[in-house]
């Protein structure tokens, strides 16, 4: 990467567009999913790099810089919160000379003499979130999170849940009004006993102790905050009606006797010497703390003081956060392994000779995506720098350029999927490449086996995905034809199923097959729609399939005319990009799913092992033909999914949400605010009945 000092105007401006999009992307992940994909360390390194780029060149700093935001918008699900105070975040140093800067800035902008001492507290800087809790005469009234630090997360339930959180604060003489702030975290021991659960449920686990804590805090049903291992320490606070105290170690010790939770370790530092000493001293207990820590807090003692310096922009000039250095190690990158996700995504991975990062092995490093190794130029050979922070996947954050090989050659990503060796493509605006041959690459079996019998595809009674991973597993299913086989291997699965102790006993077993098979008798006809959306082609969902069973009217025409289309027959193209409702996105990902032979194959199998009934073409003489229908209640002679189909087989288009341009509502029996939009736009809504009288002999 080029040196900021190196770089030209242009390739600046450029560079901030890049960090933007980056930043903002990088955000929503830490903050709206809770899952971060790179270290915190890698991301500080962006921002400061984002600040460094704007410091020379001021006049570029753009609107939707990242030095401008404090955190991703709180997410919609909860109420929100006007912080009466803003909750804002800390600037970082990531050196002695950083501490120092600071120490001297304190000092010039309060013009204190060169004699006069600054204490300053000094804690851990936890790794978790933060939030706020409000007390009106003792009684917690609210809690919030940070948001983006002016509007948080109303969380007042959850965080009653947490033992550490008193109801109401003890001893007496506090503020009439103080809001008490500090982080939320789950400790090292009780995050891995929760991933344990996790696992044993069958989810995800989650990605480190913090990520963990606010997806437990930050959950609509209060009972499962209330199941997970939350803790809490108190640090700071918002608006307060008075202070217990005039520094911040007597405020802090304040909050203890009112019974919260404050770190122990947290002491008053009177020089630099100090300082830096209670941050190595910290560091070296780092690892056995039980909790995640990313630096130490620094924080000027006297709220007299604290007060005169006040903020810059989102951040005290009274404190600032010395973090630790990222953990990180050098090895050599021995291989480019690209593994194939269940969804077809092609990720590489980075095989490296074994080496010791913050105490652990480690031997793989996610390298992302194609774009990711192309911008950092990683070539196998060369000698790569890895980092890990937490328990967040190690990185390789960049080359050791000097040692690079003579004749390394740049990497080349396959085009091809290395599993199925279909075509990999790559879809405009997106990171990822994904392999076509969906119907048959092993590595998506079944995830496609599963989408092919869902419910709104063959919706096969008796083979649910229990029972698919099972024969999967046996090797009596690999791709969706074999289904139309299984009757000719009954002892096998019969052998499968009772080996895995699915069933027990022979009588049982029996009962057991005669549903699976007759359900899989029972759908060899299927309508056209159906079929099409169980192929499972990238952006084909139920909707467009029906559009184009309705196009196309018989499997034998559409696969025809896909076949023509693969050949590039300008014909065939025209006609599938100018269907309503197909885009450009849309065509290409039908025309590069039957470019794979492997699908082509498939397919003519499953045409000949099934009976696809024709699909009536659009009707276009329906009084609801053209018309825009929302459907909403509950519905009582008929499932959604019905009502969707038919009305759309009349030509109508169905919504799912009610605007000015929804022709008519069909509501049922406690419809709610789509009602009331209903009459707010002045739509004509109609009962279920009304409904089927409308449509009646159409
Ligand atoms: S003081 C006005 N003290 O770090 C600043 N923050 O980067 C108030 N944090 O949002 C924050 N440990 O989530 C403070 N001992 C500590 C902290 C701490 C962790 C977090 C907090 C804050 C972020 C700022």
């Amino acid at each position: 990467m080029k040196d900021v000092s190196s770089l030209t105007k242009a390739e600046a401006k450029a560079e901030l567009k890049r960090l933007a999009a980056e930043i903002a992307a990088h955000d929503a992940r830490y903050f709206g999913k809770d899952a971060p994909t790179i270290s915190d360390a890698a991301y500080d390194a962006l921002k400061a790099r984002n600040s460094a780029i704007e410091a020379r060149f001021p006049d570029l700093v753009r609107e939707d810089s990242p030095s401008k935001r404090v955190g991703a918008k709180p997410s919609r699900r909860f109420a929100k919160v006007v912080h009466a105070r803003p909750m804002l975040s800390l600037d970082n140093a990531f050196s002695d000379d950083d501490v120092r800067e600071f120490l001297g800035r304190v000092r010039r902008f309060l013009d204190l003499d060169e004699g006069e001492e600054v204490a300053v507290t000094a804690e851990p800087k936890i790794d978790g979130l933060s939030a706020s809790l409000r007390y009106e005469r003792g009684v917690l009234v609210q809690a919030a999170t940070r948001g983006d630090g002016s509007e948080g997360e109303n969380v007042t339930a959850n965080m009653l849940t947490l033992s550490d959180v008193p109801r109401t604060l003890k001893g007496k003489g506090h503020p009439e009004l103080i809001e008490v702030r500090g982080e939320v975290y789950m400790s090292k021991a009780d995050f891995a006993s929760l991933n344990v659960r996790e696992a044993e449920a069958g989810r995800e686990p989650f990605a480190n102790p913090r990520n963990a804590a606010a997806g437990s805090l930050r959950q609509l049903d209060p009972a499962i905050t209330a199941a997970r291992p939350l803790r809490f320490f108190a640090y700071a606070w918002g608006e307060a009606s008075s202070l217990p105290a005039e520094t911040q170690d007597g405020v802090v010790s304040a909050f203890k006797a009112w019974g919260f939770p404050v770190n122990p370790l947290m002491a008053v530092c009177r020089d630099e010497a100090a300082m830096l000493g209670f941050y190595r001293d910290i560091e070296a207990k780092r690892a056995s703390l039980g909790y995640d820590i990313d630096g130490v807090v620094y924080k000027i003692n006297r709220l007299d003081w604290q007060n005169r310096l006040g903020f810059v922009s989102r951040s005290p000039r009274w404190a600032i956060a010395h973090k630790f250095p990222p953990e990180q190690a050098s090895t050599e990158l021995l291989a480019i392994d690209i593994q194939v996700g269940r969804t077809g995504v092609l990720t590489p991975v980075a095989r490296l000779q074994p080496v010791t990062v913050g105490g652990v092995v480690v031997s793989n490093a996610t390298l992302h995506n194609e774009d990711e190794i192309a911008r950092k130029d990683v070539r196998v050979g060369d000698i790569v720098i890895i980092q890990r922070a937490g328990d967040v996947i190690p990185q390789i954050t960049g080359i050791v350029a000097e040692k690079r090989k003579r004749g390394a050659k740049a990497y080349q990503f396959p085009d091809h999927c290395p599993v199925c060796g279909s075509p990999a493509v790559r879809e405009e605006g997106e990171a990822a490449r994904r392999c076509t041959g969906g119907l048959t690459c092993a590595a998506q079996r079944v995830e496609r086996l599963n989408h092919f019998v869902s419910r709104d595809a063959f919706d096969i009674e008796g083979l649910g995905s229990t029972t698919i991973e099972l024969l999967h597993e046996a090797g009596l299913l690999k791709a969706p034809s074999d289904i139309f086989h299984l009757h000719d291997k009954r002892e096998a699965v019969k052998a499968a199923f009772l080996a895995r102790r699915e069933v027990k006993g022979e009588s049982k077993a029996d009962k057991v097959f005669t549903n699976l098979f007759d359900g899989i008798e029972a759908r060899r006809r299927i309508g056209l729609d159906r079929f099409i959306f169980a192929l499972g082609i990238r952006h084909v969902g139920d909707t467009t399939a029906r559009v184009l069973a309705r196009n196309y009217g018989s499997a034998e025409a559409f696969t025809s005319a896909m076949a023509r289309a693969v050949k590039g027959d300008d014909a065939a193209l025209h006609e599938l990009g100018s269907i309503d409702g197909i885009g450009d996105v849309v065509a290409r990902a039908i025309v590069n799913f039957f470019a794979d032979a492997h699908n082509g194959d498939e397919v003519k199998r499953l045409l000949m092992l099934l009976d696809v009934t024709d699909m009536a073409k659009a009707a276009t003489g329906s009084p609801v033909s053209g018309k825009t229908v929302v459907f909403t209640g509950t519905l009582e002679k008929m499932t959604r999914s019905e009502a969707k189909a038919r009305a759309e087989a009349l030509g109508a288009k169905v919504a799912g949400s009610v605007s000015a341009k929804t022709d008519l509502v069909v509501a049922g029996p406690g419809a709610g605010s789509k009602l009331k939009d209903a009459q707010k736009h002045g739509v004509q809504v109609i009962d279920e009945d009304a409904w089927l009288k409308m449509i009646e002999g159409l």
